[in-house]
């Protein structure tokens, strides 16, 4: 488990974020999916990053410095649906360049939630990442809002859209930050790829 977890700064700009001398893995997906609920309850911190009922809270490219080993990094939510076109257009920018410039960055977690359809940004924005090859993974988010069956369709019903276009399925995970499941396996998957 994450032992000791600190917020280091916030940033708009991929440039000013702290020196990439240390491994990292980013958190990204749709407004309000659950990232910092996620980040919280892996850092088994309810303070850590800020969360909230009010889509659009997190703004900023926001690093934490996890067991002095590794960065956290938690990305401003895409495809809000209230936020105008030019405040989505600047969170857009400011993630993208950050993605595809952030030379530590070794996986990019891309949540979703596990209650709905395939969704059309969440497919889109894993394409993108597809196209600039940048490693992900996929997180399943708020398994404790549905029942086993339900989960297993929407996740077989996500796998399919994905192979519309993949020909090797991202690593999966299926969690929730409530009951605290799938975090071990997140946490391993991270400590594989560091140590
Ligand atoms: P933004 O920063 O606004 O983009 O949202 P976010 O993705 O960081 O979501 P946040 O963690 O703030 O959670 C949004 C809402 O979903 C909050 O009301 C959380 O309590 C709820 N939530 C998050 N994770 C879970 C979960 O695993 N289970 C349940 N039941 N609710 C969750
Ligand atoms: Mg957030």
């Amino acid at each position: 488990m994450i032992i000791q977890a600190e917020f280091q700064c916030s940033n708009t700009d991929w440039k000013k974020c702290p020196k990439a001398d240390l491994p990292e893995f980013a958190f990204i997906g749709r407004s309000n999916v659950g990232k910092s609920s996620l980040i919280n309850a892996l850092a088994n911190n309810k303070k850590l990053a800020k969360t909230s009922s009010t889509p659009g809270k997190t703004r900023l490219i926001n690093h934490f410095l996890v067991d002095k080993r590794w960065f956290l990094v938690d990305l401003p939510g895409y495809g809000y649906a209230k936020a105008s076109k030019k405040s989505r257009h600047i969170w857009g920018e400011m993630s993208s360049k950050y993605l595809q410039n952030r030379e530590n960055l070794m996986c990019t977690f891309v949540l979703i939630d596990v209650r709905l359809e395939p969704q059309k940004n969440d497919l889109e924005f894993i394409n993108w990442c597809g196209e600039k090859q940048l490693p992900i993974a996929i997180i399943f988010t708020k398994s404790d809002k549905l029942k086993a069956g339900e989960i297993q369709s929407n996740i077989a019903g996500f796998e399919k859209s994905l192979l519309e276009y993949w020909e090797e399925l991202p690593p999966r995970f299926l969690t929730s930050s409530v009951k605290k499941n799938g975090l071990a396996e997140i946490l391993e998957y991270i400590n594989g790829i560091i140590s």
